[in-house]
C-alpha cells in the first residue's frame, strides 16, 4: 500500500549535487515501496535517458526507477517507455501550434531550440527585459484567441504548451488514473517550469538554490505547504521529506 506520492523535477532538483543524489537514494530505497515516484521534467524521454545513463557512468549507482515519467515540461506522460496517448489527445484541444508558430518564427529574440515535440515550441529568449517581452506576446496570442501556456525557466528558456498542458496539470491526470488523489503528494523543483507543480493543493519544496523566477513566484505565493528549502539539490528533498513528516 503506498502512502504518498514524490514528484521530483530533475535538473537542479534530484540531479546537480551527486553526492546528495546518492545520500537522497540511501534513504528511500529501503522505503521504495511506500511512495510513488515520478519525475517531472522539462527534458524529452530520450534526454531524460541519456542523463540517467551519465548519472550512473559518473557515480556507479543508478538513480531510482520512476512509476512515471512527466516529460517535455508537462506534454508527454511515460509509464515507463509507454506514452499516455490519451494525456496527448486530452490536451490537443484548443492547440494550434501551427499559427502560434507562424507567429513566433519571425520574432528575432526567440532562437528555436532543437527540442521540439508536436505540443511543445521552445526557445531560447534573448531579450534584456524578458518578462515584458512575454507579457507582449502573450497579449498577442489572446489576442488571436491562441490558446497557450507559456513557460519561462532559467531566465532562458521560453516553451509554449497547450494551456491544459503542464507538469501540475500531468500529475493531477496520473492521480486521477490511479485514483489516489487522496494521496499526501510531495512535489520539488528549481525553476519556472515547475511553478505549475505548485499551483495545486500539493506539498511543495522549492529547493536552496531555485532560480530567480521559482523565487520570486513563491513571495508572491507564501503558503504552508511550501517549504523554503534551507539546502539545495537532493539534500532539499530530503529536507522536505522530514519536514512534511512522510519519511
Ligand atoms: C529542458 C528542455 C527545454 C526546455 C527547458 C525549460 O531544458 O530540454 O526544451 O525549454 O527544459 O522548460
Ligand atoms: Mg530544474
Amino acid at each position: 500500500m503506498k502512502q504518498f506520492t514524490l514528484v521530483t523535477d530533475l535538473d537542479n532538483t534530484l540531479i546537480g549535487d551527486n553526492n546528495s543524489t546518492l545520500e537522497l537514494n540511501d534513504y528511500l530505497l529501503p522505503n521504495r515501496d511506500r511512495f510513488y515516484l515520478i519525475y517531472a521534467t522539462g527534458r524529452s524521454f530520450d534526454s531524460v535517458a541519456h542523463l540517467m545513463g551519465y548519472f550512473q557512468l559518473l557515480t556507479h549507482q543508478s538513480l531510482l526507477t520512476p512509476d512515471y515519467l512527466i516529460s517535455s515540461v508537462g506534454t508527454m506522460i511515460y509509464d515507463r517507455s509507454y506514452p499516455d496517448q490519451q494525456w496527448n489527445h486530452h490536451i490537443s484541444k484548443d492547440w494550434n501550434r501551427s499559427e502560434i508558430e507562424l507567429i513566433t518564427n519571425g520574432m528575432a529574440h526567440l532562437k528555436p531550440q532543437s527540442q521540439q515535440n508536436p505540443w511543445k515550441l521552445s526557445f531560447d529568449l534573448t531579450h534584456d527585459q524578458p518578462q515584458e517581452f512575454i507579457d507582449q506576446l502573450k497579449q498577442l496570442l489572446a489576442s488571436k484567441k491562441l490558446l497557450c501556456n507559456i513557460i519561462f525557466s532559467n531566465n532562458k528558456y521560453l516553451d509554449i504548451i497547450p494551456h491544459l498542458a503542464n507538469k501540475g496539470m500531468a500529475i493531477c491526470w496520473i492521480h486521477n488514473q490511479l485514483d489516489i488523489s487522496n494521496l499526501p503528494t510531495l512535489v520539488c523543483g528549481d525553476s519556472g517550469n515547475d511553478i505549475g507543480m505548485y499551483e495545486h493543493n500539493f506539498w511543495g519544496v522549492v529547493v536552496g538554490n531555485a532560480q530567480s523566477e521559482l523565487a520570486q513566484w513563491h513571495k508572491n505565493h507564501p503558503s504552508d505547504r511550501i517549504l523554503q528549502a534551507k539546502s539545495n539539490y537532493a539534500s532539499a528533498i530530503l529536507e522536505g521529506l522530514k519536514h512534511f513528516e512522510l519519511i
